[in-house]
């Protein structure tokens, strides 16, 4: 019997048009935002993959909930709606909404003492990174060298040989573990369970007084916990909210972005077991976001929360967004693009330094195919090389990031966007380098101005 297609668990009751634009406007549109495409107009894209983050499609029980949403100043119902959602999910007695994942970071780096100290990482985020060394921390990642291989499930575990050998060096000074779920810094790939338990014990065997605090990032723990369940033989088929709470446990505090896997469009949330921390972070809070049972959140913001938490576990929308994401990666595969893989969930990642060997990194491959998708096919995407990280991506791989809003986009959006990679696939070699004409000091992806060597060539 022919395998039937997994289907969006979701019908579409409100739509947003796209407006449909050809090569030659693009071509002006492009050449007006100096070939960045964080300086293109959302409404000048067909099909907008620059990130997963808070560009989801609520539900209609979200919405209701924003509806009900209470926006009294202390003490709202939404809160303690909340905080029961997030405290039964993680296991965490204390519960902080902030308006971001970063704000929740920023918070918990201000109440650390990490002056001179050293967080160790399976691949801190950049505004995890950020955030350490703003408060005076060295922050290490310790990822698998295999991570990006391809062979083996969980490439975004943490290198335990690394770990042992870093936290014998760094001895005391060791304040923080960070573990990325699902790992960023290395595509989105998954962090096993087995690997948490792992840090978990190390971090444990270290007597109270010296011991490091271990950190869940946990922006996308549903699509860590499915790969567990998938593909870690010992886990298999195991409730996901049962191995999601699994990770939880072992952490002693969380950071989450709930612009990922709680499916809302702004928020955060910081959660901790510890008391004395709980208290240190309530005064910060209310200086810098607002009082605790709102933080920097309106009471309609943490009713959405709720509800896409309670959402997100559910398989059958796990299963779809797998799947959006592996039937993208393989179409792309077949039409002669190299792709990370395992595919992650929330996006696609193509090794533009491989697929366009005519261009060193300091000729922006990556930049040229995001160009590239969008002169053809008006489709936005990020370059994560040289572009984002200068110098210090030498040596790794050269990637433009297809990141897939949650709920958003349908098979026939997908399946342009394969359709506009394969053309775009037959004229690589044609591709042009890319040059840096003006760059701000710092994060210059998001603002510099750039121009193409020679001309793209014509799509359409
Ligand atoms: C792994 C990870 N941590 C933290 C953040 C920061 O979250 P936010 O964008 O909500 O500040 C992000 C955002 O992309 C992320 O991917």
């Amino acid at each position: 019997m022919k395998k039937r297609p997994i289907i969006e668990p979701f019908r579409i009751k409100v739509v947003e048009p796209i407006r449909m634009t050809r090569a030659p406007e693009r071509r002006r549109i492009l050449e007006a935002a100096r070939y960045n495409l964080f300086g293109v107009h959302a409404d000048d894209v067909i099909v907008d993959l620059l990130t997963d983050s808070g560009t989801g499609a609520m539900s209609a029980e979200q919405w209701a909930g924003m509806i009900r949403g209470d926006e009294s100043y202390a003490g709202a119902p939404s809160f303690y709606r909340f905080d029961a959602v997030v405290r039964e999910l993680t296991g965490m007695s204390f519960i902080f909404p902030t308006h971001q994942g970063r704000a929740a970071e920023r918070i918990f780096c201000d109440v650390l003492p990490l002056r001179d100290k050293v967080v160790l990482s399976n691949g801190l985020f950049d505004t995890t990174r950020a955030n350490i060394e703003a408060a005076g921390a060295s922050g290490f990642d310790l990822p698998r060298e295999d991570a990006l291989g391809g062979t083996q499930a969980f490439g975004g575990d943490i290198d335990l040989a690394k770990l042992d050998r870093a936290l014998e060096e760094h001895g005391d000074r060791v304040a923080l573990v960070v573990m990325t779920v699902t790992n960023n810094t290395v595509g989105g790939q998954a962090v096993s369970l087995a690997n948490l338990r792992a840090v978990a014990e190390r971090v444990r065997s270290i007597t109270p007084a010296k011991r490091p605090i271990l950190l869940l990032d946990a922006c996308r723990f549903a699509e860590n916990a499915f790969r567990i369940a998938s593909d870690e033989p010992a886990e298999r088929g195991r409730p996901l909210a049962e191995i999601a709470r699994a990770m939880f446990d072992l952490a002693d505090v969380f950071t989450m972005s709930a612009k990922k896997d709680a499916i809302v469009n702004t928020g955060g949330i910081l959660g901790v077991r510890d008391q004395a921390l709980a208290d240190a972070i309530r005064v910060d809070l209310i200086r810098t976001e607002g009082f605790p049972t709102y933080g920097g959140l309106a009471g309609r913001d943490l009713e959405a929360i709720a509800q896409g938490l309670r959402e997100v576990l559910d398989p059958s929308y796990l299963e779809y967004r797998f799947a959006a994401s592996r039937y993208l990666a393989s179409a792309l595969q077949a039409a002669g693009w190299p792709v990370i893989t395992p595919a992650a969930a929330h996006a696609v990642y193509i090794d533009a330094g491989a697929a366009l060997p005519h261009l060193a990194p300091a000729d922006l491959p990556g930049q040229s195919v995001a160009c590239a998708l969008y002169l053809a096919g008006g489709i936005r995407t990020c370059e994560i090389g040289t572009l984002m990280f200068g110098a210090a991506a030498e040596g790794k791989r050269q990637l433009v990031r297809l990141a897939i809003p949650r709920r958003v986009y349908t098979q026939s959006h997908i399946d342009y966007v394969a359709a506009v990679g394969a053309e775009i696939a037959e004229v690589r070699a044609k591709l042009p380098g890319m040059r840096i004409l003006e760059e701000p000091r710092c994060l210059r992806h998001f603002t510099a101005a750039m121009a193409p060597l020679s001309p793209f060539p014509d799509f359409e």
